[in-house]
């Protein structure tokens, strides 16, 4: 399935996307014209969207005079070597990159980069960009606001009275009582503080080099973990997959939390080691915890955290990337890699993320 569009003075899109499978000419190639190439490898079902995004923002925002773009989703519907970018989800069948020996940029459809970056015929040279825009943003705040907010109103517990019909006042705490740390202060773990600190939350955030953040209280480094592990009542966990980070939340990080705390974890599930975390929960250090992420996705059925009474599990989708944003994102991008401009949100191969 091919789509040309010609940009320019020329261009005039006349092209129907009612069926995943038009094709569309909007104009015939010229001979002086420059032909962008595109190959989209994520999910099928969504290409229909992803083809409309992106063509609407290339003539939103233009791209060099005279270029036209050819996109297509069928990974062996171009010749491998004409590719100039790849759009990328690590669930296509696209592995093996090493045939794509002239491809500009490969731009990942998601966040988290562990696939793509430790793919080995992803060669170091070729910039890999992750993605960062406002509908994971968006997605990653309500859940993390919502998992926040149910364990500072304890509304598992109202659950379980309701269950006994057991009427318990109490008197909850306000925002400004109970402290949430973030693990990974990066774009998603950054909004999120802004989102908490707008209801009142104190705030505190771990990174790996030192930040500062106006509100939030920063610490970064082996010293910092320690710190904010002592005083969160409630530790979100928005941390890449790296070798940092692996098992970061083990017997000894647990038992240097605050008793009672609640743990949610939307980065990666390489961070927790979930033996650690059942005895962690076991010996009511860890009060409860919400996990959108895991080491085998999906969890496997006879998994001790399903039906846990004091885990929730949630199948990956704190925040879906959704093809209306993204598009216009990594229409940007490749419109920037054309002008010369430098890419935005290249991933370090070095750190892996
Ligand atoms: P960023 O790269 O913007 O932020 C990562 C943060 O983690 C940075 O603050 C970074 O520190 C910190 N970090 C990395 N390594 C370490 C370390 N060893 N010690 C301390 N801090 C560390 O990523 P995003 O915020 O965009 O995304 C975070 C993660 O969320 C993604 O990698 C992905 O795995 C996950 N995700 C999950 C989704 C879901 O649906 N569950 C959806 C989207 C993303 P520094 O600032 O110093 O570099
Ligand atoms: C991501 C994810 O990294 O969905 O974008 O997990």
């Amino acid at each position: 399935m091919h789509l040309l569009v010609l940009f320019g003075l020329l261009a005039k899109m006349v092209h129907s996307l009612s069926s995943p499978s038009s094709t569309t000419t909007t104009a015939a190639p010229s001979s002086t014209s420059a032909c962008i190439k595109i190959l989209y490898a994520g999910k099928s079902e969504q290409y229909p969207s992803y083809e409309k995004g992106l063509l609407q923002t290339f003539q939103e925002i233009g791209l060099p005079s005279n270029s036209q773009v050819e996109l297509t989703d069928d990974i062996s519907g171009m010749t491998q070597d004409e590719i100039d970018y790849i759009i990328y989800n690590p669930s296509s069948a696209l592995q093996d990159f090493s045939p794509y020996t002239n491809v500009k940029a490969v731009l990942s459809l998601r966040a988290g980069v562990d696939q793509e970056s430790n793919n080995p015929t992803l060669s170091r040279d070729i910039p890999l960009t992750r993605l960062v825009d406002p509908g994971l943003r968006q997605g990653m705040i309500e859940y993390v606001v919502g998992h926040v907010l149910r364990y500072h109103l304890n509304t598992d517990r109202s659950w379980q009275q309701n269950q006994q019909k057991d009427w318990i006042s109490s008197d909850p705490p306000l925002a400004r009582q109970c402290n949430v740390g973030i693990l990974g202060l990066g774009e998603l773990g950054g909004s999120c503080a802004e989102a908490l600190l707008s209801l009142g939350f104190n705030v505190w955030g771990w990174s790996r080099t030192k930040k500062q953040k106006d509100g939030v209280q920063c610490c970064h480094g082996p010293g910092g973990l320690d710190q904010i592990l002592q005083v969160s009542d409630i530790l979100v966990l928005l941390l890449p997959n790296t070798p940092e980070t692996q098992n970061l939340m083990f017997e000894k990080t647990f038992s240097k939390c605050k008793p009672g705390i609640c743990i949610i974890n939307a980065g990666r599930g390489n961070s927790i080691d979930d033996d650690d975390l059942l005895q962690a929960l076991k010996d009511g250090i860890v009060a409860g915890a919400t996990l959108d992420v895991f080491k085998e996705e999906p969890l496997p059925k006879e998994h001790p955290y399903w039906g846990h009474p004091n885990v929730l599990v949630t199948p990956h989708i704190a925040a879906k990337t959704r093809p209306e944003t993204a598009s216009k994102v990594l229409a940007d991008n490749i419109r920037r890699s054309e002008m010369g401009e430098q890419m935005l949100y290249i991933v370090d191969r070095g750190t892996g993320y």
